[in-house]
């Protein structure tokens, strides 16, 4: 044991926690130069596109040092935020952490929030200077930003350069050196959590484990102890992105795959303890919560015969991503669909973006709406996800709403704007640090209902691209709130109900009704689009009658011109859905995101 290293790194995004990871790999001599070509340890399209980790993946790597021979096991954490409860997991299972800052650009806010993680954890945390070959690199000021904004001791940080293979054999020494050997109970009862886990076509269900105490041996009974469940070891593996390899047993301090034959992820979560059936240890690693969705949305299919594809292609992703949660939903507007919870806003881009891409399905997806705690006078309390399901307003007694602990890194200059927009969120002020001159780090504690719609795009826009964010839920707190819904032609759309600040709900209802006004194609009738609280008419704007065919402006018997004309029009209706007599753009539905 005393020769193994347990490790995560952690960065913010793109500072090149995949590229470092791999050279780290490849100088362990466990892959070729060929088989490195593409980053590894990025496994899923979508996540190879956008350059983000989602699933931690993990690699079991030999190491010698001054001949004595290491074992290091690197253990991934996903990038963002909308994972943390996975990254505090894959960060309880490390005894250390490699914390990856990008020379040019120093802290910002994701790695702030990785550090809190690791500290909750206890863990050893090595900073690493990456991409020090880039012109514009600044190792000392970096390594002061550190100082300033994490208060550990940055002198001893690791230079490296991932992309030219620069201090790759320094940070390995280092890793040997500084992070301390797992500790455990080699004698004692199997202790181990699930910090991982997917679904493999051949294999069902994986567990990606750190033992603690004791062992996993293959055959033994074990049992899962969330649910009390047992299931016999079938199989055990050691990680490794290339070639995985078989083992009767994962000892006190290592890392590996468990194989329990299970056909449904669900079974084995995140942050369970595992441990022996007949003799089982008596406290879990650690709390275990399950996943817990925090952003909720309705996603119908823009053709309503294709409900029962979406329900199988949703079931179909749950099998490898048991955080994903949904439930039927119909509304009138658009159908029937599903009301889905998702961990985060990249979280459901990702899940919308699949169901597209992979399962070619069209999709009208609502305004995301956080979860409310609702009191009724009666003494009840009900959780709305869905705004409009908000009781009457004389039935509601208060309604409480989520918050979170935003961190902001900015260059000074945009402070000011930054400032403004964080107010304009009902945004409260925590604290604010100066990393130096140039650089600013603002901590807030903020409605999670104002950064579910727009927050980020405005937030780049205003810091051109140069701030960052990152956030923790935190508590529930009482807010002054309303539903604004939107009327067309005198119906209420529900698919376009929103929960507002009262603050803000003329504003919002006259650009809300301004942008519809400019999405609504003209009808052969004049129609009323409207903004109200209740039966209060906030706003309201008219779509002028067209009365005329569209084909009409065609001139001469251009009769292929007309053809294509109207062949446009009939694919534009497939993306309409009908309110009453008027036909909706999907854009509509979207429009309630651009609020601001
Ligand atoms: P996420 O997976 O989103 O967390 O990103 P990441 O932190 O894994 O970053 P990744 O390794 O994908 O690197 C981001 C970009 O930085 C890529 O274009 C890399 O080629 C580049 N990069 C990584 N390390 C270095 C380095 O040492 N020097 C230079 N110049 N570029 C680097």
């Amino acid at each position: 044991m005393k020769n193994i290293r347990n490790f995560s790194i952690i960065a913010h995004i793109d500072h090149g926690k995949s590229t470092l990871a791999d050279r780290i790999i490849q100088e362990c001599g466990s892959v070729t130069e060929r088989e490195l070509g593409s980053q590894m340890m990025d496994t899923m399209d979508i996540e190879q596109e956008r350059g983000i980790t989602i699933k931690a993946q993990s690699v079991r790597l030999n190491y010698v040092k001054d001949g004595e021979p290491y074992i290091l096991n690197l253990i991934d954490t996903p990038g963002h935020v909308d994972f943390s409860y996975e990254v505090s997991k894959s960060l309880a299972s490390s005894d250390g952490a490699l914390l990856i800052v990008d020379a040019a650009q120093g802290v910002e806010a994701q790695t702030i929030a990785n550090v809190y993680l690791a500290l909750d954890n206890n863990l050893e945390l090595i900073p690493v200077i990456n991409k020090i070959d880039l012109p514009a690199a600044e190792p000392e000021r970096v390594a002061e930003e550190i100082e300033e904004a994490i208060g550990i001791d940055a002198t001893d940080a690791v230079l490296t350069s991932a992309k030219s293979g620069i201090g790759i054999r320094e940070l390995l020494d280092a890793i040997v050196e500084r992070i301390p050997a797992p500790v455990g109970d080699p004698d004692a009862t199997t202790k181990a959590i699930i910090y991982d886990s997917w679904f493999d076509s051949y294999l069902g269900a994986l567990a990606l484990v750190r033992v603690f105490d004791g062992e996993i041996s293959k055959g033994q009974l074990v049992k899962l102890m969330s649910n009390n469940e047992q299931h016999q070891v079938l199989d055990l593996m050691y990680p490794h992105p290339i070639h995985k390899i078989k083992t009767d047993s994962i000892k006190s301090g290592e890392i590996g795959i468990v194989v329990l034959g299970l056909k449904d992820v669900g079974a084995v979560n995140v942050g369970d303890t595992l441990t022996d059936a007949k003799n089982p240890c008596a406290e879990p690693v650690g709390d275990y919560e399950p996943a817990k969705p925090f952003v909720f949305a309705g996603l119908y299919p823009i053709d309503t015969d294709r409900f029962e594809e979406l329900r199988d292609a949703l079931d179909k992703l749950k099998l490898n991503d048991s955080s994903l949660s949904y439930e039927p939903e119909t509304s009138i507007a658009l159908g029937f669909g599903f009301r889905v919870g998702f961990l985060g806003m990249l979280h459901m881009e990702v899940i919308k973006e699949r169901l597209e891409r992979e399962f070619n399905l069209d999709l009208i997806a609502t305004a995301p709406s956080v979860v409310y705690d609702v009191y009724l006078t009666n003494g009840d309390m009900v959780q709305v996800q869905n705004p409009s399901e908000l009781p009457e307003v004389q039935k509601i007694e208060r309604i409480e709403e989520p918050y979170v602990k935003a961190t902001v890194i900015t260059p000074s200059e945009y402070l000011g704007n930054i400032m403004t927009l964080l107010i304009n969120k009902r945004g409260i002020q925590d604290k604010m640090t100066y990393l130096n001159e140039e650089r600013v780090m603002l901590e807030y504690s903020l409605p999670m209902n104002e950064i579910v719609i727009d927050f980020y795009d405005t937030l780049k826009s205003i810091s051109k691209g140069y701030a960052s964010f990152d956030y923790e839920p935190t508590d529930f707190k009482e807010g002054d709130l309303v539903k604004l819904d939107v009327k067309v032609a005198g119906e209420v759309v529900d698919a376009l109900s929103v929960i507002v600040p009262r603050s803000s709900a003329l504003s919002r209802g006259r650009t809300l009704v301004k942008n519809m006004k400019e999405l609504i194609p003209r009808q052969l009738f004049e129609v009323a689009v409207q903004a109200s609280l209740g039966n209060q008419v906030i706003a309201r704007e008219t779509v002028k009658s067209m009365g005329k065919n569209v084909t009409a402006k065609c001139y001469g018997g251009d009769i292929t011109r007309k053809r294509k004309l109207l062949e446009k029009q009939k694919a534009g209706k497939k993306r309409m859905k009908s309110i009453g007599k008027v036909q909706l753009p999907q854009e509509a539905f979207m429009s309630v995101l651009k609020m601001d």
